[in-house]
């Protein structure tokens, strides 16, 4: 396709990797936001948080010219060439949780009201925000009195592997009506990926069971690491030679503390809380959503079966980030683990080579290095699997900590021989 006229609202980790990736394609990409601070270390070529390959797309997309960032409210936010024939609008606002568990819909409802109100007969609307199966039918069938297409694209971008993934994906989902979906697939001729054209609710509803699905391997492999522990069995061992076999795969099948993030906790608990209100009672998320729960308490419960109370023990947390190669902290495992020690009277350290929680208790400590974070400290917590903390050196670590510290692998990825030999205890999940 010759180069397309699209406008992205919300430069999040959805807009900013779709607009700076479609500018890179040589579409011509207005990003709209409404957070100025985001606004302001865009305008310096600079990505609001760390992503891998970022920061180059940008500036490739900004030394174009063909990349250009906006408030929705400012004069500058109506497209440069409203009557361009070739025009997109891209939906990226989050959706975040409600205390309830639903989905917050309210961005992108006030995005589709000032389209319906504003954008040209002949735009295309494209929503890649996380929308619950149900929400675009009515959407589409507003916009369509206009003259307006829509068209339901699921993102299924990891992060930390963001830009990787917008060009090696696995597939491409299109919702909607034939006509429009061609058009969005027009758009992506340069990714070499199969195109799945379904109907909006569909669409929808891909994102929903595949985050689900993802999230109950990881559940599934934290039950069997459960039974690993009791019966004395290795998970890492049983998980590999599982996943083996192709029909299973050896993807998200790490026993840990845990799933985290944007994605699977909000979206897990937005596909329960519909299919409630449907009339379906899905027993099997609801034990998946269950088990991750129980899963980030077990550090917790660990140091406190060893130490007794935890009232006055220095506790190392490292990784704060829900995953590496992210510094974000969004319901990361980390983050509660911290609540909870620092309820039971712990002295918390918490370390990440990227990632910061803003923790407001004067217990709480961010520690700028690993040796920092474990000096004098009676355990840690292996919370994020960064390799800085898979690679770490023991023998000079031991020394910093109290005799016989506790290391509590959260994720499986230390040798537990290398810590053992340095007079530390090992704990794992599942092994043994
Ligand atoms: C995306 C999807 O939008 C979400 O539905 C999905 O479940 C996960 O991926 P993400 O890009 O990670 O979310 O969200 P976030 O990083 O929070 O970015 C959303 C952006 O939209 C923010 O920059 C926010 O400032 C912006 N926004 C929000 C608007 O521009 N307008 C609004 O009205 C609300
Ligand atoms: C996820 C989906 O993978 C992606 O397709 C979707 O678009 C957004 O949600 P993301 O949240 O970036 O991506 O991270 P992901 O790599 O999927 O990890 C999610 C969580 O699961 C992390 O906390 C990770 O530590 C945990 N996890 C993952 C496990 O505990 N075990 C595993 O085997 C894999």
């Amino acid at each position: 396709m010759e180069s397309a006229n699209i406008t992205v609202y919300g430069a999040g980790y959805v807009g900013l990797v779709t607009g700076a990736c479609l500018a890179k394609s040589g579409h011509r990409v207005h990003l709209l936001d409404v957070d100025r601070a985001k606004l302001a270390a865009l305008a310096e070529g600079r990505a609001p948080f760390f992503e891998p390959d970022l920061d180059a797309t940008l500036a490739s997309g900004i030394g174009s010219g063909r990349l250009t960032f906006a408030h929705p409210d400012d004069a500058e936010a109506s497209d440069p060439d409203e009557t361009a024939a070739d025009r997109f609008v891209y939906v990226a606002v989050g959706t975040p949780s409600t205390p309830a568990g639903f989905a917050d819909l309210r961005y992108v409802r006030d995005v589709m009201d000032r389209l319906e109100a504003t954008a040209a007969a002949g735009t295309v609307v494209i929503t890649k925000s996380t929308v619950p199966p149900g929400t675009g039918e009515p959407l589409a069938a507003r916009l369509a009195k206009r003259g307006i297409g829509y068209v339901s694209n699921p993102e299924f971008l990891r992060e930390g592997n963001a830009i990787g993934d917008w060009y090696h994906t696995d597939r491409i989902v299109l919702g909607g009506e034939p006509t429009h979906v061609e058009r969005v697939a027009a758009l992506y001729a340069d990714i070499d990926a199969p195109i799945v054209r379904c109907g909006i609710t569909s669409a929808e509803l891909v994102k929903y069971a595949s985050n689900a699905f993802l999230a109950t391997k990881i559940s599934f492999i934290n039950e069997i690491a459960s039974l690993c522990d009791v019966m004395g069995a290795d998970v890492t061992r049983v998980a590999r030679a599982v996943g083996m076999d192709r029909r299973i795969g050896e993807a998200f099948m790490h026993a840990g503390i845990g799933y985290g993030g944007s994605c699977f906790p909000k979206d897990t608990r937005a596909l329960d809380f519909l299919s409630t209100v449907n009339g379906h009672d899905f027993h099997l998320l609801k034990a998946v959503i269950e088990v991750n729960a129980r899963q980030r308490l077990l550090p917790v419960m660990a140091l406190k079966r060893r130490l007794g109370s935890l009232e006055g023990s220095v506790v190392a947390v490292l990784g704060l980030a829900f995953k590496p190669d992210t510094d974000d902290t969004r319901e990361s495992p980390a983050a509660e683990i911290i609540g909870l020690l620092l309820a039971e009277g712990a002295r918390v350290r918490g370390h990440d080579p990227v990632g910061r929680l803003s923790i407001d208790d004067p217990h709480y400590v961010h520690a700028e290095t690993l040796e920092e974070a474990v000096s004098g400290a009676d355990a840690a917590i292996v919370a994020t699997e960064w390799p800085q903390f898979a690679k770490a050196d023991w023998t000079a670590l031991a020394p910093v900590m109290t005799q016989s510290a506790i290391v509590f692998d959260g994720r499986n990825c230390l040798d537990p021989e290398a810590v053992r030999a340095e007079g530390l205890i090992y704990l794992g999940v599942g092994r043994g």
